[in-house]
């Protein structure tokens, strides 16, 4: 595909969406929607890509971080309409052919770019259509008795309903010589409803003296994105592309995990119904995600399992671990190897070294506990005094009993203990025991008369009412 240039229109306003982003730059699955159509156009090998865009800096930054300079950038401003976007870009194109398409079509593929691209070089002109459900909004495809096409004729400028019968609808996607698209291109009056110049009415200008094709494909790749609903629709679309792909890759996805494009996940993972992967976030092989856990840019290693409705952002897991039900792991938390990080454990800017566990009930934060050392139920870093963050760390083998409080900065020798109900404000030494609650005392008998105490008081206390 040397010989072609790929021309992505990306400049509308996109009123539909009613945002004040520019329609390209909204996500789906987790990348911006002009993402999809430019891999598209590298996977296909074309000879280089060039984007119409509105000028928001935003696109071209976005563009830059994914594929760097293997895409340019051009603006077309003001936004005149296809005709004129595809004018803006084609000025660009330095090879004999291009291969033009919509930004707002993340669901098309390297595929059926190529199979466009290959029907121009046998015809002037080649474009791709589609038989949708429902052919409202997009333009039609209308053809003379013989089959031939004569022309793509845009919804509103529609003028029979023999014309707003036709299924056969404009995909959006055109192949030609650079020098054919530039002829017809010239000559775009705007003649039509939204006093645009229409890309669509080439069609129509280069059937009158040479073959066009219009090539009949699937209408999913069709979905284009001109309001929310279309773009949860393609949305919903790309999500079932990849668990479909992560399935044939050995992956198990159970119903309806949403798993962004950005994902990684090794052969052998499970993942469970109502997981959500977002971002760059990987998993290793025969690692397992339950029901309703949400990862951010986490990374997680070989046989890790997460329990149900767990929390990840920006954090590592080590193989082995075990986080969850129910735990958040807030950015830069350093789960290590076979660590286990229980119900209701809140951690942040924390490393849980090798084997160490926090099993219930617990906030850990700007810690570092060693390895095996164990933090008991209601551990509690106290690591904000309401200016600043302080840190504590525990040595390896330690044994921090319940309820405690870790008034940090603190540190907490090597196998040390800290009794149950201890609020500690000092390091404590290796080997050492630290207990700080009052000594407990038991009154024996007390109980009867106690209860006899406290039930007169109730009976007197109904006498007065
Ligand atoms: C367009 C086609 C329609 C086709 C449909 C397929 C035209 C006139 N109509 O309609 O036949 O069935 O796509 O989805 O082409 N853009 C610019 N500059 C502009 C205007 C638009 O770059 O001045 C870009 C937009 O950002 C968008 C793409 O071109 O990515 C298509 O524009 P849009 O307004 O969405 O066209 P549709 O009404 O969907
Ligand atoms: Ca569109």
């Amino acid at each position: 595909m040397k010989d072609v240039t790929a021309v992505i229109l990306a400049a509308g306003m996109g009123t539909r969406m009613k945002s004040s982003l520019p329609k390209v730059l909204h996500r789906a699955a987790g990348r911006p929607l002009v993402e999809y159509p430019v891999r598209a156009a590298l996977e296909l090998g074309v000879a280089s890509v060039v984007v119409v865009t509105s000028g928001h800096p935003e696109i071209a930054r976005s563009l830059e971080a994914a594929f760097g300079a293997r895409v340019s950038t051009v603006v077309q401003d003001p936004p005149r309409g296809t005709g004129d976007a595809a004018r803006v870009g084609l000025a660009r194109v330095e090879t004999e052919r291009a291969l033009v398409y919509y930004g707002d079509a993340p669901l098309m593929t390297a595929r059926e770019l190529e199979a466009i691209v290959t029907a121009s070089r046998e015809a002037e002109l080649a474009f791709a259509s589609a038989m949708p459900e429902n052919p409202h909004g997009y333009g039609r495809v209308l053809r003379d008795a013989s089959g031939r096409v004569l022309e793509v004729r845009e919804q509103r400028d529609l003028e029979s309903d023999a014309e707003r019968a036709v299924r056969e609808v404009n995909a959006g996607v055109y192949a030609a010589k650079k020098s054919v698209l530039t002829r017809a291109l010239a000559d775009l009056k705007p003649m039509n409803a939204q006093g645009e110049l229409y890309l669509t009415d080439i069609v129509a200008a280069v059937a009158t003296e040479g073959r066009v094709v219009a090539l009949v494909g699937s209408p999913d790749a069709l979905v284009g994105v001109n309001d929310r609903s279309q773009l949860r629709e393609a949305e919903e679309l790309l999500f079932a592309r990849i668990r479909e792909r992560l399935g044939r890759e050995g992956v198990m996805v159970h119903g309806d995990a949403r798993i962004d494009d950005g994902v990684s996940v090794a052969p052998g993972a499970e993942l469970e119904a109502g997981v959500r992967l977002r971002g760059a976030t990987t998993i290793g092989p025969d690692t397992r995600i339950d029901v309703g856990s949400v990862l951010t840019d986490a990374t997680l290693g070989a046989r890790v399992v997460v329990k149900p409705y767990s929390v990840i952002s920006s954090s590592r897991v080590g193989d082995g671990a075990e986080i969850g039900p129910f735990a958040h792991l807030r950015p830069e938390s350093d789960i290590e190897a076979e660590a286990h990080v229980g119900n209701f454990v809140e951690t942040k800017k924390t490393r849980m070294r090798r084997g160490s566990k926090a099993n219930h009930l617990a906030y850990l934060g700007d810690g570092d506990v060693g390895e095996r050392a164990n933090v008991g139920a209601g551990t509690i870093f106290c690591n904000y005094d309401g200016y600043q963050k302080h840190r504590t760390v525990i040595g390896e083998d330690a044994f921090i009993g319940s309820d405690s409080q870790l008034v940090a900065p603190v540190s907490i020798g090597k196998r040390a203990f800290v009794g149950s109900g201890t609020t500690v404000t000092q390091d404590v030494p290796d080997d050492a025991l630290a207990l700080s609650r009052t000594r407990q005392e038991n009154k024996l008998d007390y109980g009867p008369m106690l209860r006899a105490r406290l039930g007169e008081a109730a009976r007197r206390a109904k006498e007065k009412k």
